[in-house]
């Protein structure tokens, strides 16, 4: 058991009648909440820009018949994506705005859009930002701790996508 002091049911009742324009943000939620949007932002940056490299990298590789790495961009395109609509959920929840501004997408991301000029080289510039986005994303985990459990949970779940993507990047890039 640990040292949590938890609040009487009729305490709890009479918070959740206050602000409720907040929404799904409490009184109790005890996170940083803009800081927490700028990462969420940041993070939904990073996951678009992933997304249009790694089409980039799938329409490419579809033109010189590279079909099993074509069949892997096109899946980690769809997933990234699919990453980046839980992050602008999320924002929505915490009573943010979702930034999909392309013009601040570039600036914003961890992770680069590099073109790459032929196979191994999209492989490996998908290799590396998958490696940053398992770092930041790591380090986002470690900040939020115990302050936002959603947020925490979605970030893991990403993370671990992540870490079977850059799995799969360094599969590719071994038989190149
Ligand atoms: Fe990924």
């Amino acid at each position: 058991m640990s040292n949590v002091e938890l609040t009487d049911v009729k305490t709890l009742r009479q918070r959740a009648r206050q602000n409720v324009e907040d929404g799904a943000v409490t009184k109790g939620y005890s996170a940083d909440r803009e800081e927490i949007l700028r990462l969420l932002n940041e993070s939904l940056a990073t996951e678009w820009v992933c997304v249009l490299r790694y089409k980039r990298h799938y329409f490419m590789a579809e033109g010189i018949k590279a079909n099993v790495a074509a069949e892997e961009f096109l899946e980690h395109a769809n997933q990234e994506m699919a990453h980046a609509d839980k992050l602008a959920e999320r924002i929505v929840q915490l009573g943010g705005e979702p930034d999909f501004n392309p013009d601040n997408l570039s600036k914003n991301s961890h992770a680069q859009y590099v073109a790459g000029k032929n196979l191994k080289e999209m492989v490996l510039e998908d290799l590396v930002a998958e490696r940053i986005a398992i770092d930041s994303y790591r380090e986002i985990i470690q900040y939020i701790g115990e302050s936002d459990p959603t947020t925490r949970r979605i970030f893991e779940d990403i993370l671990a996508q992540e870490e079977e993507h850059a799995d799969d990047m360094a599969d590719l890039l071994k038989g190149l």
